[in-house]
């Protein structure tokens, strides 16, 4: 009796267990998911002050442009840390294909990339006509990425 009470225990333990894991991935997925999409939100609601700015919309202390690159900068140097996880129990909407995660040493470079221009465009926050160009560089940085690694 004790040990049939104790075997019906332990399945139950196991089996709670196991449904445990699989929401744990969900859970775990979804979390990571969420991470890196605030990650990118940031870095373009960065850009779009700054595209905003750059168009004379938007007037914004010299100190204030710059750290909004920096803001963008810092974000690149933490993306691969916030998309290194792959998601494949991820239940919420998300266009980054799999490709990022076979094909990783394509991918997270380019985040380097992407910080460097965002520093050197923080470099000379305030003059325009140096900042276009660069700009335009880390903008093509999203692109590329986007064009190759998310869906659409
Ligand atoms: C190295 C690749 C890469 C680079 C560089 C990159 N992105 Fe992304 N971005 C992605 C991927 C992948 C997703 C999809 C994330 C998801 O849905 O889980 C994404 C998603 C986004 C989103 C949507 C976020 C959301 O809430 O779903 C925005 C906005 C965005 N990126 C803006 C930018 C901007 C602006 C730049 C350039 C300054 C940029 N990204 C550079 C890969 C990149």
């Amino acid at each position: 009796m004790t040990h049939f009470l104790k075997v019906g225990i332990l399945a139950a333990t196991l089996g709670l267990g196991l449904s445990f894991a699989a929401q744990a991935d969900e859970a775990t997925d979804n979390a990571a998911t969420q991470s890196r999409q605030h990650l990118m939100s940031g870095i373009g609601g960065a850009m779009g002050t700054l595209g905003c700015y750059m168009k004379g919309e938007c007037a914004l202390p010299d100190p204030v442009v710059a750290n909004l690159a920096k803001g963008v900068a810092y974000a690149a140097s933490a993306a691969p840390g916030a998309f290194e996880i792959a998601t494949p129990d991820a239940t919420l909407k998300t266009t980054a294909k799999a490709d990022i995660w076979s094909d990783w040493d394509k991918f997270a470079p380019r985040f380097a990339v992407l910080e460097e221009n965002a520093l050197k465009l923080a470099a000379v926050a305030g003059d325009k006509a140096a900042m276009g160009p660069l700009l335009g560089e880390v903008g093509k940085s999203c692109k590329g990425c986007h064009d190759d690694f998310r869906s659409k």
